[in-house]
């Protein structure tokens, strides 16, 4: 609900590379679509001294750069004009003050403030406290929120300690937890296609599913962001937030309403029922590789062990779930971006058609494509024509250009931003889940740095990742699939 009255958003963080990304194109195609708070004022902060007019310039050369042909002066300058800057460090309390006058400045009752922390995650908890002290978090009539970015610590020891931290200062209900693949529109359709249609859900379980399948794959490297990756590797930057949201919204029960804590209640009781894998053990559940010249990489140290990519295979505790395996892999520098959740059926009991001993129908499957031609596919076998049993699979597909157009989909960061303006919270991230992420991923991260763990493979760009990746999900009679796409296996079972 947007109450009456002007609504300041800070950005603390300002001139670095988010805000001139994801922030400013977000809030400019909200403005674009008439979308943004009826009296907004965007107050770009940051410690490098700030000129509006360069800094508006800056953010204009990359909406430009990143909006093709549709770019329009006109429209730019009015929305360029709800940006105003201050200069100040983070670290300096003197610059809370600062803020707090300026902010003070204005005479009409504010409807809310909402300050967006673009910043390193070490600053997080000494930001929030400094707000705290300047009074910017005062519990008055206007709402105050505060928006911050992954990674929420670097083990559950860290995350909780920061969620102590912020919680002296914020009620949990003012702190929106950005996971924004949680955003995307893909992954805010399998809720909508799980329980806003009855064919899928009673096939969704134990009884037809063989297992399923989540992948996110990423063409590039660390790019620009070495120093950092090498820190954090694929399980900490990937697994432990973007997957296991995935896997909460792909197992989870229904949820009784569509209310914020409805669906985090559901989220969170499904990562309790994923079973621990024990950092002993981590070998038998867990594969893991480097790609090759990610150690040449700038900021990336030569001996660097860290691993760029994992596949991980994770076991369901509850009744819905019993004996379903679920496997996760995720990588930089593999053979191209895409993102999906495959869904394999069980095969048929019996098979009353006369196929060549030892062979089989395809199973069925059903894929979720989250990224890129986002869209749902679901491939079933059907009788090759003028044969006396020939069977081959085909897919019936749904793709969401098609169906809602090219420009359907917004990016992510524009939903964040609109919902953190409402203070919906539904697609932000708990405390909890937040924790929960950490608890299931830090026995992984243990076992792949202890020297008993699975060893560290080096793997080629442009290839699918590592050979223990397949030897994992091998050693099940399974292998990986990629249900999204062009289907390139023309073969079946033809008679
Ligand atoms: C981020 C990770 O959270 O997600 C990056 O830190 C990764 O390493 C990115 O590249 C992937 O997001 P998207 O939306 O580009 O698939």
């Amino acid at each position: 609900m947007m109450t009456a009255g002007p609504v300041f958003m800070v950005i603390l963080g300002a001139t670095g590379d988010l805000t001139h990304r994801k922030l400013i194109p977000a809030l400019f195609n909200l403005y674009l679509k008439g979308r943004l708070p009826e009296e907004l004022h965007i107050i770009a902060v940051s410690r490098h001294g700030i000129n509006i007019d360069e800094l508006r310039g800056s953010y204009r050369d990359w909406v430009r750069e990143n909006t093709g042909q549709g770019f329009d002066d006109g429209q730019w300058s009015r929305f360029a004009a709800l940006i105003s800057g201050l200069s100040a460090g983070c670290k300096d309390m003197a610059g809370y003050g600062k803020l707090a006058e300026l902010l003070g400045q204005h005479k009409e009752p504010a409807a809310g403030y909402l300050f967006y922390l673009a910043i390193p995650p070490g600053f997080v908890a000494d930001v929030v406290a400094k707000l705290g002290r300047a009074g910017l978090l005062a519990k008055d009539d206007a709402w105050r929120r505060v928006v911050v970015e992954k990674p929420f610590g670097h083990d559950l020891a860290s995350a909780r300690e920061l969620n102590g931290e912020m919680h002296k200062v914020l009620d949990e209900s003012q702190i929106y937890r950005i996971d924004h693949y949680v955003a995307k529109e893909t992954v805010q359709n399998i809720l909508v296609f799980r329980f806003a249609n009855t064919i899928f859900e009673p096939l969704w379980n134990r009884n037809f599913v063989d297992h399923i399948q989540i992948t996110l794959a990423e063409e590039i490297g660390v790019e620009n962001r070495g120093g950092f990756y090498d820190q954090v590797g694929v399980v900490r930057d990937i697994f432990q937030n973007h997957m296991m949201q995935l896997l909460a919204l792909v197992a989870m029960e229904p949820p009784a309403s569509f209310t914020a804590d409805a669906l985090h209640n559901e989220k969170v009781k499904l990562l309790r029922a994923v079973r621990p894998v024990p950092a002993a053990e981590v070998g038998k559940y867990a594969a893991r590789g480097q790609y090759r010249g990610f150690r040449e990489e700038p900021g990336v140290s030569p001996e660097s062990r860290t691993e760029t990519f994992a596949a991980i295979k994770l076991h369901i505790d509850n009744w819905r779930w019993h004996d379903v395996l679920f496997y996760l892999r995720s990588g930089k520098r593999v053979k191209k971006k895409y993102s999906e959740v495959m869904i394999q059926f069980k095969s048929p009991p019996h098979i009353m058609f006369p196929v060549p001993e030892g062979s089989r129908p395809t199973p069925d499957m059903l894929a979720i494509c989250l990224q890129p031609d986002e869209g749902i596919h679901l491939r079933f076998e059907a009788r090759v024509p003028d044969t006396f049993a020939g069977m081959r699979s085909v897919d019936m597909e749904f793709h969401y250009e098609e169906s809602f157009g090219a420009s359907a989909i917004p990016q992510a960061y524009e939903r964040l931003l609109l919902d953190a303006f409402a203070g919906d919270r539904s697609l932000f991230i708990r405390n909890d889940g937040v924790e929960m992420g950490w608890e299931l991923m830090d026995p992984i991260i243990e076992g792949f740095q202890s020297p008993q763990g699975p060893p560290l493979e080096t793997y080629e760009p442009d290839t699918w990742g590592t050979a223990g990746a397949d030897r994992l999900i091998g050693r099940d009679g399974r292998e990986w699939l990629q249900g999204c796409g062009k289907k390139e296996d023309e073969s079946g079972i033809v008679r």
